[in-house]
């Protein structure tokens, strides 16, 4: 599904400062950027981090910048079209990534970053049933042309797997319990929209959130959202590929906004040290400024791991 989009969109006024990018003084500076470097931004989203990338690689710089979401890749192909450098815009999933090199004719490249989860831009637009905060279709998909949404496994899955789903990609505590109310509402109906699902986990739980900082659908929303994109499974398979896909002295930034994430990118580093493939170059993850926290809610939770290929 490896296609460069064609067709740059210009990002209206009233959503160009949506996604600010998260740590970018951070990223930027510990993927060592040179003029003429060849980086891969593996979560384009807008091109906020791949502005400033190209921006210090130049005009005979190169960026493969690749997402999942051919809505937010055309915006942020628009968007660079500003700032000169060559641009590979490729709509697939990262797992795909030396696939997607080959194809280029690309063998290694200086840098690759990983920017992970979703954007505020999709986010916040109800039509893609990724929030809780506004009503839309239960869909959640970043590849819109994805075959599985949100409506699917929810209306479908058997309690014991909608559990299991909750427990382990949300963490969420009462997982039994918020799957047997959704198993139990969606024999009178289907769950189509995102406030339903919403309705019914704060039915389920929202006694048992009493107090707590965190919305009781948090879990939930991020559960099945992982879930529908299998995200974990292409963060685990591509960190493993993309090693392979460094020059040596090469740098991977990973961009991580939950605990799943983080584990995962901190074990599989630490196995390819062990290896002596990769050297870590920050042994705990770096964190936001308490400047950044305060201007940038969404950078609250962020942690960068950095590594270098030996
Ligand atoms: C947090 S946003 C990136 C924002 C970007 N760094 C910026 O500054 O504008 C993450 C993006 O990665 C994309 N994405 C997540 N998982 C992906 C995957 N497995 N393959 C390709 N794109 C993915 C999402 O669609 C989303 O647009």
């Amino acid at each position: 599904m490896t296609t460069t989009i064609t067709q740059p969109i210009d990002i209206p006024m009233d959503q160009k400062n949506l996604h600010i990018p998260v740590m970018s003084q951070e990223v930027i500076e510990h993927l060592r950027l040179k003029p003429k470097a060849v980086i891969v931004d593996c979560t384009l989203g807008l091109g906020g981090h791949a502005q400033l990338i190209a921006q210090n690689i130049g005009p005979e710089g190169r960026v493969v910048g690749i997402d999942r979401d051919s809505e937010s890749l055309a915006q942020a192909q628009g968007r660079l079209q500003k700032y000169p450098c060559q641009y590979e815009f490729v709509h697939d999933d990262f797992r795909n990534l030396d696939k997607i090199l080959e194809k280029l004719g690309i063998q290694e490249v200086d840098g690759i970053l990983f920017d992970l989860g979703i954007s505020s831009y999709q986010l916040e637009n109800p039509q893609r049933g990724f929030s809780f905060h506004v009503d839309g279709p239960l869909d959640m998909r970043m590849d819109k042309d994805s075959y599985i949404s949100a409506y699917d496994l929810v209306n479908s899955l058997s309690e014991h797997e909608i559990s299991s789903i909750l427990k382990n990609f949300g963490e969420e505590r009462w997982h039994y319990r918020v799957a047997r109310y959704l198993v139990a509402e969606r024999v009178k109906h289907p769950i189509e929209s995102t406030k339903k699902l919403t309705e019914i986990v704060l039915k389920a739980v929202a006694s048992r959130y009493k107090g707590q900082k965190i919305h009781p659908a948090t879990r939930t929303f991020q559960a099945i959202r992982i879930a529908v994109n299998r995200e974990l499974e292409a963060l685990e398979k591509t960190l493993s590929i993309c090693i392979d896909c460094l020059k040596c002295g090469g740098r991977i930034c990973v961009l991580s906004f939950h605990s799943l994430e983080d584990r995962i990118v901190k074990q599989k580093f630490r196995t390819f040290a062990r290896l002596g493939k990769l050297k870590l170059i920050v042994k705990k993850p770096l964190r936001p400024s308490n400047e950044e926290m305060k201007s940038n809610l969404r950078s609250r939770s962020a942690r960068l791991r950095v590594a270098e290929k030996i």
